[in-house]
């Protein structure tokens, strides 16, 4: 089994402090920076946009995870990929044309993922498997950092992991919302490779440390 990846959310981060936040993790080994970009919109928050995507590859060399929860994420793909994200994700209850968008992601030379809230199936992505880098799956309700996980995710990330096989897809499942030690290795088992954690890493004293120990935790055999 090969290891996990690890990707700290900024977002319970210290916005004063991002480069050095980002520094603590990168030196601890985490594997990507997971942004995410909220419009007050389509989920109640408002947090960063562009520039401060910018800003934080001029900072690290760790891949930027973008996670886009907008309401009209093709309007800005171009732009963030521009300033930097690697990876970008976006939603697909907001997109009535899934396969042109993920391809368009595609063509400007980022790794392309939908994310689906709890309440969406996993069906939706039928039909897209070939178009898909990564998925995300949310374990809590978009919008705010620090909630509960739910637990039925658990099922989901399983149900997923054996649809990507069964059709031969290398995508990648990645858990965004919630991911703790209690979980991590749950997670993993079920067939995640990729694991967001925000709370569990900033909200700690040593964030360094809470990156070690959540890989570990993910690993454990
Ligand atoms: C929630 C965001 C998450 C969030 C995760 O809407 O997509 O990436 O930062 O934070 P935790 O790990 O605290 O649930
Ligand atoms: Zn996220």
């Amino acid at each position: 089994m090969s290891s996990v990846r690890i990707a700290p959310s900024i977002l319970s981060a210290d916005f004063a402090r991002l480069a050095d936040d980002v520094a603590i993790v990168e030196r601890a080994g985490a594997d990507a920076v997971h942004v995410d970009v909220m419009d007050g919109h389509f989920v109640p928050n408002i947090t960063i946009g562009v520039p401060v995507v910018k800003a934080l590859k001029r900072v690290t060399k760790l891949p930027l995870d973008v996670h886009l929860m907008i309401s009209d994420p093709d309007r800005y793909l171009e732009a963030f990929i521009a300033a930097g994200a690697a990876m970008v994700t976006v939603h697909v209850e907001v997109l009535p044309h899934l396969h042109r968008t993920l391809t368009r992601i595609r063509e400007l030379g980022a790794k392309a993922g939908a994310a689906i809230n709890p309440s969406t199936p996993i069906s939706v992505l039928s039909d897209v498997a070939d178009q898909l880098d990564h998925v995300l799956v949310m374990s809590v309700n978009p919008g705010f950092g620090g909630q509960k996980f739910i637990p039925h995710s658990l099922n989901k990330v399983a149900a997923l992991h054996a649809w990507l096989t069964s059709v031969g897809s290398a995508a990648i499942i990645e858990v965004d919302g919630g991911v703790d030690l209690t979980n991590a290795n749950a997670l993993t088992r079920a067939g995640a490779s990729m694991l967001v954690a925000g709370a569990s890493i900033y909200a700690t004293p040593d964030p360094a440390a809470a990156t070690v120990a959540l890989r570990r935790a993910a690993d454990a055999r």
